[in-house]
């Protein structure tokens, strides 16, 4: 069972003036991969309260997997990625790459989501866009990876080699 958080970066999601769609579009998806939701928060787009936020996940629930939503476009309050770059301490490049590759056959304004996917101790986490249609887009890319991924991190298997 993998472990998920999902943390939604939204002012008006925050303050209730917006119901967060991202949010059960990344929980129904993660269903696929037999997750669980242990932790669901919806933030403002604060860096220090989305950094710390991502902390406790990681370092206090012991989450494997953090998916964020939100805030990494180009509105002066969008800082999701800052506050991720903020708590990673590797960084995962391949992933992000994969998402905007993917969603440039869809989109070409998926150019400019400036998502960052790292590690912190054993939790993965990951920028999603903030749309539930580049939630479902970008997810579905990277989706059959992130059991091995987490799989990897939890020291479960060293092994990559799969048959061709
Ligand atoms: N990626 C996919 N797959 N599909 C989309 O519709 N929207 C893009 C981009 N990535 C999109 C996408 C747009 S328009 C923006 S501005 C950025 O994600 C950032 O979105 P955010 O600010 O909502 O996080």
């Amino acid at each position: 069972m993998i472990k998920v958080g999902i943390l939604t970066a939204s002012d008006k999601g925050h303050a209730g003036e917006r119901s967060d769609e991202s949010g059960k579009v990344i929980a129904e998806l993660v269903r696929e991969i037999s997750a669980e939701v242990m932790e669901y928060v919806i933030v403002p787009d604060e860096r220090p309260v989305i950094s710390s936020s991502l902390k406790r996940m990681c370092d206090e629930l012991g989450i494997d997997l953090v998916l964020t939503t939100g805030g990494t476009g180009f509105s002066p309050r969008d800082i999701t990625p800052e506050a991720t770059l903020d708590v990673i301490e590797r960084q995962v490049p391949g992933i992000p790459e994969a998402m905007r590759a993917k969603s440039m056959e869809i989109t070409s304004r998926a150019m400019l989501s400036r998502a960052v996917a790292g590690i912190r101790n054993r939790t993965l986490i990951v920028n999603l866009p903030g749309s539930p249609k580049g939630v479902r887009e970008c997810l579905r890319v990277i989706l059959p990876v992130l059991p091995h991924a987490i799989e990897i991190l939890k020291g479960q298997t060293g092994e990559c080699a799969r048959p061709e």
